[in-house]
Protein backbone atom coordinates (compact mmCIF):
# COMPACT_ATOMS: atom_id res chain seq x y z
CA UNK A 1 0.00 0.00 0.00
CA UNK A 2 1.73 3.67 -1.28
CA UNK A 3 2.15 5.71 2.04
CA UNK A 4 0.63 8.98 2.68
CA UNK A 5 2.76 11.68 2.17
CA UNK A 6 3.86 13.92 5.23
CA UNK A 7 3.23 17.81 6.07
CA UNK A 8 6.81 19.72 5.47
CA UNK A 9 7.75 22.79 5.88
CA UNK A 10 8.63 24.32 2.28
CA UNK A 11 11.70 27.14 1.62
CA UNK A 12 12.15 29.24 -0.97
CA UNK A 13 13.13 26.14 -3.36
CA UNK A 14 9.46 25.39 -3.77
CA UNK A 15 8.34 28.63 -4.98
CA UNK A 16 7.80 27.33 -8.61
CA UNK A 17 5.42 24.72 -7.38
CA UNK A 18 3.61 26.99 -5.44
CA UNK A 19 3.36 29.37 -8.40
CA UNK A 20 1.92 26.44 -10.46
CA UNK A 21 -0.40 25.70 -7.84
CA UNK A 22 -1.18 29.15 -7.46
CA UNK A 23 -1.96 29.57 -11.38
CA UNK A 24 -3.98 26.40 -11.27
CA UNK A 25 -5.97 27.39 -7.67
CA UNK A 26 -6.77 30.79 -7.41
CA UNK A 27 -8.05 34.04 -9.91
CA UNK A 28 -5.43 36.04 -8.35
CA UNK A 29 -2.37 34.27 -7.80
CA UNK A 30 0.82 35.05 -6.16
CA UNK A 31 3.69 35.15 -7.93
CA UNK A 32 7.16 34.32 -7.83
CA UNK A 33 8.33 37.86 -6.26
CA UNK A 34 5.53 37.60 -3.66
CA UNK A 35 6.64 34.18 -2.16
CA UNK A 36 10.23 35.19 -2.37
CA UNK A 37 9.87 38.44 -0.21
CA UNK A 38 7.95 36.80 2.56
CA UNK A 39 9.90 33.71 2.69
CA UNK A 40 12.61 36.38 3.52
CA UNK A 41 11.13 37.25 6.65
CA UNK A 42 10.83 35.09 10.18
CA UNK A 43 7.06 35.50 10.48
CA UNK A 44 5.96 33.92 6.97
CA UNK A 45 5.92 30.30 6.83
CA UNK A 46 4.32 27.36 4.26
CA UNK A 47 4.08 23.83 4.90
CA UNK A 48 2.84 21.80 1.98
CA UNK A 49 2.33 18.16 1.11
CA UNK A 50 4.72 16.49 -2.03
CA UNK A 51 3.51 13.76 -4.25
CA UNK A 52 5.44 11.86 -6.78
CA UNK A 53 8.07 15.28 -6.36
CA UNK A 54 4.72 17.10 -7.52
CA UNK A 55 3.29 19.94 -4.67
CA UNK A 56 0.03 18.92 -4.05
CA UNK A 57 -1.37 21.12 -1.32
CA UNK A 58 0.07 24.14 0.49
CA UNK A 59 -0.78 26.50 3.49
CA UNK A 60 0.92 29.80 4.43
CA UNK A 61 0.79 31.28 7.48
CA UNK A 62 2.22 34.62 9.52
CA UNK A 63 2.74 33.98 13.02
CA UNK A 64 3.37 36.95 15.24
CA UNK A 65 4.12 36.30 19.07
CA UNK A 66 0.92 34.85 20.21
CA UNK A 67 -0.96 35.07 17.27
CA UNK A 68 -1.39 33.42 13.57
CA UNK A 69 -2.94 33.99 10.03
CA UNK A 70 -3.97 31.43 7.69
CA UNK A 71 -3.05 33.64 4.08
CA UNK A 72 -3.50 30.63 1.67
CA UNK A 73 -4.67 27.14 1.79
CA UNK A 74 -4.99 25.25 -1.61
CA UNK A 75 -5.24 21.86 -2.56
CA UNK A 76 -4.58 20.98 -6.19
CA UNK A 77 -7.66 20.18 -8.49
CA UNK A 78 -6.72 16.52 -8.62
CA UNK A 79 -6.18 15.88 -5.09
CA UNK A 80 -9.14 17.06 -3.17
CA UNK A 81 -11.55 15.21 -1.08
CA UNK A 82 -8.41 12.85 -0.32
CA UNK A 83 -8.23 14.42 3.46
CA UNK A 84 -5.00 17.10 2.28
CA UNK A 85 -6.77 20.07 3.05
CA UNK A 86 -7.22 18.68 7.09
CA UNK A 87 -4.02 17.40 7.13
CA UNK A 88 -2.54 20.99 6.24
CA UNK A 89 -4.76 22.53 9.00
CA UNK A 90 -3.64 19.77 11.64
CA UNK A 91 0.05 20.30 11.15
CA UNK A 92 -0.70 24.02 11.69
CA UNK A 93 -2.57 23.58 14.58
CA UNK A 94 0.03 21.39 15.90
CA UNK A 95 2.65 23.73 15.04
CA UNK A 96 0.16 27.08 16.57
CA UNK A 97 0.02 24.19 20.37
CA UNK A 98 3.75 23.54 20.12
CA UNK A 99 4.93 27.71 19.22
CA UNK A 100 2.25 29.20 21.79
CA UNK A 101 -0.07 30.63 19.75
CA UNK A 102 -3.35 31.06 21.20
CA UNK A 103 -5.58 32.61 18.23
CA UNK A 104 -5.67 31.77 15.01
CA UNK A 105 -7.31 33.93 12.25
CA UNK A 106 -8.25 34.04 8.72
CA UNK A 107 -10.39 35.31 5.56
CA UNK A 108 -12.70 33.50 3.61
CA UNK A 109 -14.84 34.27 0.54
CA UNK A 110 -18.71 33.85 1.98
CA UNK A 111 -19.53 31.36 -1.24
CA UNK A 112 -16.28 29.33 -0.66
CA UNK A 113 -18.37 26.39 0.61
CA UNK A 114 -15.37 23.95 0.74
CA UNK A 115 -13.18 26.25 2.74
CA UNK A 116 -15.60 27.52 4.56
CA UNK A 117 -16.43 23.68 5.85
CA UNK A 118 -12.89 23.03 6.38
CA UNK A 119 -12.44 25.80 8.55
CA UNK A 120 -15.82 25.11 10.93
CA UNK A 121 -14.87 21.58 11.22
CA UNK A 122 -11.67 22.39 12.58
CA UNK A 123 -13.53 24.69 14.99
CA UNK A 124 -13.06 28.29 13.79
CA UNK A 125 -15.73 30.68 14.11
CA UNK A 126 -17.50 34.12 12.33
CA UNK A 127 -16.12 36.91 14.34
CA UNK A 128 -16.80 39.62 11.80
CA UNK A 129 -17.04 40.30 8.08
CA UNK A 130 -15.35 42.38 5.42
CA UNK A 131 -18.21 43.87 3.27
CA UNK A 132 -16.75 43.92 -1.10
CA UNK A 133 -13.26 42.39 0.47
CA UNK A 134 -11.86 40.32 -2.59
CA UNK A 135 -11.45 43.22 -5.57
CA UNK A 136 -11.65 40.67 -8.98
CA UNK A 137 -15.78 39.29 -7.42
CA UNK A 138 -16.34 42.03 -5.12
CA UNK A 139 -17.91 39.45 -2.79
CA UNK A 140 -17.47 39.31 1.06
CA UNK A 141 -15.20 37.74 3.25
CA UNK A 142 -15.85 35.84 6.45
CA UNK A 143 -13.23 37.16 9.50
CA UNK A 144 -12.70 33.52 11.23
CA UNK A 145 -11.38 32.65 14.74
CA UNK A 146 -9.98 29.73 16.58
CA UNK A 147 -9.00 30.15 20.33
CA UNK A 148 -6.33 27.24 20.98
CA UNK A 149 -7.97 26.56 24.02
CA UNK A 150 -10.63 25.09 22.42
CA UNK A 151 -9.09 23.68 19.48
CA UNK A 152 -7.88 21.64 22.18
CA UNK A 153 -10.31 20.50 22.95
CA UNK A 154 -11.78 19.27 19.43
CA UNK A 155 -11.73 15.96 18.96
CA UNK A 156 -10.12 16.58 15.27
CA UNK A 157 -6.93 17.74 16.69
CA UNK A 158 -6.55 14.16 17.84
CA UNK A 159 -7.42 12.68 14.89
CA UNK A 160 -5.06 12.84 12.18
C1 LIG B 1 -10.61 24.21 0.50
C2 LIG B 1 -9.66 23.12 0.03
C3 LIG B 1 -8.24 23.51 0.44
C4 LIG B 1 -10.05 21.80 0.72
O1 LIG B 1 -9.04 20.83 0.46
P1 LIG B 1 -9.30 19.25 0.47
O2 LIG B 1 -7.99 18.57 0.51
O3 LIG B 1 -10.21 18.89 -0.65
O4 LIG B 1 -10.08 19.08 1.85
P2 LIG B 1 -10.24 17.70 2.67
O5 LIG B 1 -10.33 16.54 1.75
O6 LIG B 1 -9.19 17.65 3.72
O7 LIG B 1 -11.66 17.94 3.34
C5 LIG B 1 -11.75 18.40 4.70
C6 LIG B 1 -13.15 18.87 4.96
O8 LIG B 1 -13.43 20.07 4.20
C7 LIG B 1 -14.79 20.08 3.80
N1 LIG B 1 -14.85 20.03 2.33
C8 LIG B 1 -13.82 19.86 1.47
N2 LIG B 1 -14.26 19.94 0.20
C9 LIG B 1 -15.59 20.14 0.27
C10 LIG B 1 -16.61 20.33 -0.71
N3 LIG B 1 -16.34 20.30 -2.03
N4 LIG B 1 -17.87 20.59 -0.28
C11 LIG B 1 -18.18 20.64 1.04
N5 LIG B 1 -17.25 20.46 2.01
C12 LIG B 1 -15.98 20.23 1.63
C13 LIG B 1 -15.43 18.85 4.40
O9 LIG B 1 -15.94 19.23 5.68
C14 LIG B 1 -14.23 17.92 4.55
O10 LIG B 1 -14.41 16.96 5.57
P3 LIG B 1 -15.01 15.51 5.17
O11 LIG B 1 -14.13 14.98 4.07
O12 LIG B 1 -14.91 14.75 6.44
O13 LIG B 1 -16.41 15.76 4.70
C15 LIG B 1 -9.73 22.91 -1.51
O14 LIG B 1 -11.09 22.75 -1.88
C16 LIG B 1 -9.13 24.04 -2.34
O15 LIG B 1 -7.93 24.06 -2.60
N6 LIG B 1 -9.97 24.99 -2.80
C17 LIG B 1 -9.49 26.07 -3.67
C18 LIG B 1 -8.62 27.07 -2.95
C19 LIG B 1 -9.38 27.76 -1.84
O16 LIG B 1 -10.49 28.24 -2.03
N7 LIG B 1 -8.74 27.87 -0.68
C20 LIG B 1 -9.28 28.51 0.50
C21 LIG B 1 -8.78 29.90 0.57
S1 LIG B 1 -9.36 30.67 2.09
Amino acid sequence: MEQEPDVIFLSREHVDGLVALERICFTMPWDEAQFSRLMNGEHFKVLGIMEHGELKGYLSFLKVRDQAEIISLAVHPDSRRRGMGKKLMKALLDYCRIHGVQWVSLEVGLSNVPAVELYTGCGFQEVGRREKYYSDTGEDALVLQLEMADALKLPFSQQV
